[in-house]
């Protein structure tokens, strides 16, 4: 939530703060505003409420000062609308300093109390102008704009990445981070802070995190990173490894759209070099070697689509692996006082890895001793680097807001997980886990197929474009499938849709069913030992016999849904769980399209944001 972007160097910092807010634009998008020092040494702002192209085209009519030194900032709206007054920056009381702000400062209203006092006064209603006041003020005691923010960090209660600059101090930017994400962009005579390395990878592929409770300072030519109290601290420089052209739309129609079309590489980047002879070795558990061979127990945390690939997760480790999993939503297992033992794994998994549920329930795991595992997609995030290992998804840049590749690639991940686990618990023969991986490996050709029935699905969502509800039924892992691809009509399509366990359905949603109703039933194949397959079937009567527009995502070649389904979507045979890689994709590109076919921006819906970095 909120992008952050800072610059000093030799280059238009409005150049570079408008290309790092257009790559960051997915984190909010309700306003977006930017402040330079000039060449000529004043402070100057423009800020607009609204996407970041009204930003953009105010500052084509009425262009803005430039100079070398420069914050920006796109804003996700908690406290007051989007309105320009609540636009970042907000400024010092003598306007000699600007300060953007991302999170929620929880103690802003007595501070605000304090500085109405004095006789400051306000122009928006953020927490943020309170952290900008209070700057201006620590300011005016000496010692410089680093220190004056280490005395007003330790006064903030609550998540917060802040920049800033002073009109005293050209070429120079300073930044503090606590529970929100912050990382520092290497040049050469120039250097970035940005939210994240999309603010900066199209002019640096050298990072530097910086961890919590810490200070930065960047000039061109150094950066010096402090504890809250201004003692030094060391930071590890790192390569970004994705191509600052991963994260354009490369003629796509929306990001969304060509993250969809990824999702076969995205599989296949994450198994690589993590399979050797039928094996899976993943030598980034080397921390946790010792545990796992004794582990009582998995609990995997996650929220909305990272929460469906953990349920998924729990079906492969628990088969493979003979280990209890459970799945938990981060916010829920935070705040219920979970008992967990040594011998217990927490599995967190996050795209962006700077979910602030996710961040604070892994922080909680830690403090009650349990051991920490996480899946993450962005390199360097906070929760890859809080947690004791970490297991990188190699999806990509994921930009639409609307999760598809990382969700891919995270039940990859998880699966390969799995198999490791088996073969260090020695629970399933090497060749139940060399088959597995066959499959695995298979996924991406089968994706590819079923993205070539793109064109029967537009046409689908184009006639299903004024649907007021629809519903979604699956059994075992076709069920998280349901959950995912309702969670994509509703983000992005603003229905209302609910996917349930088709086991379920006469214990109360059935009631819902009436004529026309549209649902999609995820149907496994029935060429499984055990399948469900006649089970979904019979539900599949049962809501046909109640009027239900049975939408039917369905093995090639299997008739037996053929007679009650107005509409079958067909994907490619593959192992039991591995299904679910396959049946999301058709749900994945219809939202995706009913959205398109209703004139809304896929890739931006409204109210959301991709990374939720608040609780
Ligand atoms: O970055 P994360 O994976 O931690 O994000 C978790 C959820 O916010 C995210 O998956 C969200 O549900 C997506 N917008 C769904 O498409």
């Amino acid at each position: 939530m909120c992008g952050i972007v800072g610059y000093v160097g030799s280059n238009s910092s409005l150049d570079v703060l408008i290309g790092g807010l257009r790559r960051l634009e997915y984190r909010g998008y309700d306003s977006a505003g930017v402040a330079i020092i000039t060449d000529d040494g004043d402070l100057v702002t423009r800020k607009r409420a609204g996407k970041l192209v009204k930003l953009t085209s105010d500052l084509e009519h009425t262009p803005l000062a430039d100079g070398k030194t420069g914050i920006g900032h796109t804003r996700w709206a908690t406290h007051g609308g989007p309105t320009d007054g609540n636009a970042h920056p907000h400024l010092s009381a003598d306007g000699r300093l600007a300060l953007i702000h991302n999170g929620i400062i929880e103690n802003f209203a007595s501070l605000r109390d304090e500085l109405l006092a004095e006789g400051f006064t306000f122009s928006s209603e953020t927490d943020s102008e309170v952290a900008a006041k209070l700057l201006g003020r620590e300011y005016l005691a000496g010692g410089g704009l680093a220190a004056a923010l280490g005395r007003v960090v330790v006064r903030l209660e609550g998540a917060f990445t802040l920049l800033a600059l002073h009109q005293d101090e050209p070429g120079v930017v300073v930044g503090a981070r606590r529970n929100s994400p912050l990382v520092i962009g290497l040049g050469d005579g120039e250097n970035f802070l940005g939210s994240d390395v999309a603010a900066f990878i199209e002019h640096t592929s050298r990072a530097m995190a910086i961890g919590q409770d810490q200070i930065v300072t960047i000039t061109p030519t150094s950066v010096r990173i402090t504890d809250f109290a201004g003692l030094d601290v060391d930071a590890e420089e790192y390569e970004v490894l994705w191509d600052a052209s991963a994260s354009d739309k490369g003629g796509w129609s929306s990001f969304m759209a060509k993250e969809i079309s990824e999702q076969p590489d995205a599989v296949a980047n994450t198994m690589l070099g993590r399979v050797h002879d039928g094996q899976v070795v993943l030598s980034e558990l080397a921390e946790l070697e010792d545990l796992l061979v004794g582990i009582d127990r998995i609990i995997v945390l996650g929220c909305g689509t990272a929460s469906y690939s953990g349920m998924l997760g729990k079906y492969a480790i628990e088969k493979w692996a003979k280990v209890p999993v459970d799945i938990e939503l981060s916010h829920e297992f935070r705040y219920r006082d979970p008992f967990l033992t040594p011998n217990t794994l927490v599995i967190s998994i996050s795209q962006s890895g700077e979910t602030m549920d996710t961040l604070v329930a892994v922080q909680e795991a830690k403090a009650k001793g349990a051991r920490t595992l996480s899946i993450c997609n962005t390199q360097g995030a906070t929760i890859a680097r809080e947690s004791d290992a970490v297991i990188y998804t190699h999806a990509g840049p994921e930009v639409a807001v609307a999760s598809t590749k990382a969700f891919i690639a995270q039940i990859t991940a998880l699966y390969l997980f799995g198999l490791h686990l088996a073969r260090v618990r020695q629970t399933l023969p090497a060749s139940e886990i060399a088959a597995a991986l066959v499959e695995l490996s298979a996924i991406p050709g089968k994706i590819a197929t079923v993205l070539k029935s793109k064109p029967e699905i537009t046409e689908l969502a184009g006639w299903m474009s004024d649907s007021r509800a629809i519903l979604f039924l699956g059994r075992h892992v076709g069920y998280p499938v349901a959950l995912e691809g309702a969670l994509k009509l509703k983000e992005l399509a603003y229905i209302h849709a609910e996917g349930f366990a088709a086991g379920e359905l006469k214990h109360g949603p059935i009631a819902l069913i009436e004529p026309g109703q549209p649902v999609f039933v995820i149907v496994p194949s029935p060429r499984h030992p055990n399948s469900l397959h006649a089970k979904v079937v019979s539900n599949i009567q049962e809501i046909k016999a109640r009027g239900a527009r049975v939408l039917v995502i369905a093995e090639e070649g299997d008739a037996a849904v053929l007679p009650y389904a107005s509409e079958v979507l067909r994907i490619p045979l593959a192992g039991p769980l591995f299904e679910p890689l396959l049946t999301v994709i058709p749900l994945q590109i219809f939202a995706m399209e009913l959205a398109t076919a209703k004139g809304l921006d896929v890739d931006q819906p409204r109210n959301l944001a991709k990374s939720v970095t608040v609780e």
